[in-house]
């Protein structure tokens, strides 16, 4: 098939927050066989790289950016590929959408992703950033990862080789540059319909207490260690604060929304006056949980 090259392709088309400048380019990758074709563009092409997925949790800055977009449009699935007793091995490319990944589960009568309703992107990026909402986490249902690098092509890790913690996912091995390419997941089977309450319960849920449908990276802050970001943005007075067509959600106070026009250099602007705010009212630091680019 080939790789796709997209230049100048536009960030604020390709991340959920709409904004951002352009990269130099994007390569598309839809077949394993053109990994050679793209470890080949890395080595005579020296410049940052990074895998988009579906851009949603991403700032990306103003202006040209000297990147390269990777996105890996990888294989048909999620496919069912081992039962052991009534659990199900299912492996599913990372481009898939996480949350077609859970529309084909629910309809499969597999049970375990449910918690992860509402959360954009791709299953990649959830394994990546070990995307977690209602108390589950991507990495607890993951067995294997199937990561590339162009030293090392195509490499299964087991679960022993990955790392997950809060909002992390890393490898016991050096992996440098890597790509995630597929992914296995542990699923239990169950009713179909009782799948399709829980789901239909947390995205109500998360519908009333986040702005789903907005123009957000998800939380723009990790939660400090036993407690939430939000309410102390919340009641640091951050709900509404408005730069530009940038403010903190009415909603809820973790997330930054872009109102049409928002600037990276805004959101970056409110991102900085939150963290004093927050530094001096309570002398927590919070952390970012986006990823800048
Ligand atoms: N709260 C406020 N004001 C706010 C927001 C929250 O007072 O503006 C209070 C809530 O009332 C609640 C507490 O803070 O008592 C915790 O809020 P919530 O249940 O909304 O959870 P969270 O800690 O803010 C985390 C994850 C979300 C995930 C939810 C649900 C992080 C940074 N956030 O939010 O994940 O969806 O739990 O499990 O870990 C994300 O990571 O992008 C994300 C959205």
């Amino acid at each position: 098939m080939g790789l796709e090259f997209i230049s100048n392709p536009s960030l604020s088309k390709r991340t959920s927050l709409r904004l951002g400048g352009t990269a130099e380019v994007e390569v598309v990758v839809r077949d394993k066989q053109d990994l050679e074709a793209l470890s080949h563009f890395l080595s005579k092409h020296p410049m940052r790289s990074f895998v988009i997925g579906e851009g949603s949790n991403l700032l990306a800055r103003d202006g040209q950016l000297d990147l390269a977009l990777i996105r890996a449009e990888t294989p048909p699935g999620p496919e069912r590929v081992e039962k052991i007793d009534d659990t199900l091995i299912v492996r599913c490319g990372a481009g898939q959408r996480l949350p077609g990944l859970l529309g084909w589960a629910q309809m499969a009568g597999l049970s375990g992703l449910e918690g992860l309703t509402g959360i954009p992107g791709s299953v990649g990026g959830g394994v990546a950033m070990n995307a977690g909402s209602y108390g589950t986490e991507v990495g607890s249902l993951v067995t294997r990862v199937r990561l590339w690098t162009p030293t090392h092509g195509l490499v299964w890790l087991d679960r022993e080789q990955c790392e997950f913690a809060y909002r992390h996912f890393s490898t016991t091995v050096s992996m440098p540059d890597s790509l995630i390419w597929e992914v296995e997941l542990a699923l239990k089977e169950a009713d179909p319909k009782k799948i399709r309450t829980t789901m239909q319960t947390n995205y109500v849920k998360k519908k009333a207490t986040q702005p789903v449908t907005a123009k957000t990276a998800g939380c723009v802050f990790k939660n400090p260690e036993n407690d939430s970001a939000g309410r102390l943005l919340d009641t640091a007075g951050m709900k509404g604060v408005r730069l530009g067509d940038m403010l903190f959600s009415d909603i809820h106070a973790n997330f930054l929304v872009n109102k049409g026009h928002g600037t990276c250099s805004d959101a970056l602007e409110l991102i900085e006056l939150a963290q004093t705010t927050v530094k001096d009212k309570f002398g927590v630091t919070l952390e970012l949980e986006v990823i800048t680019l």
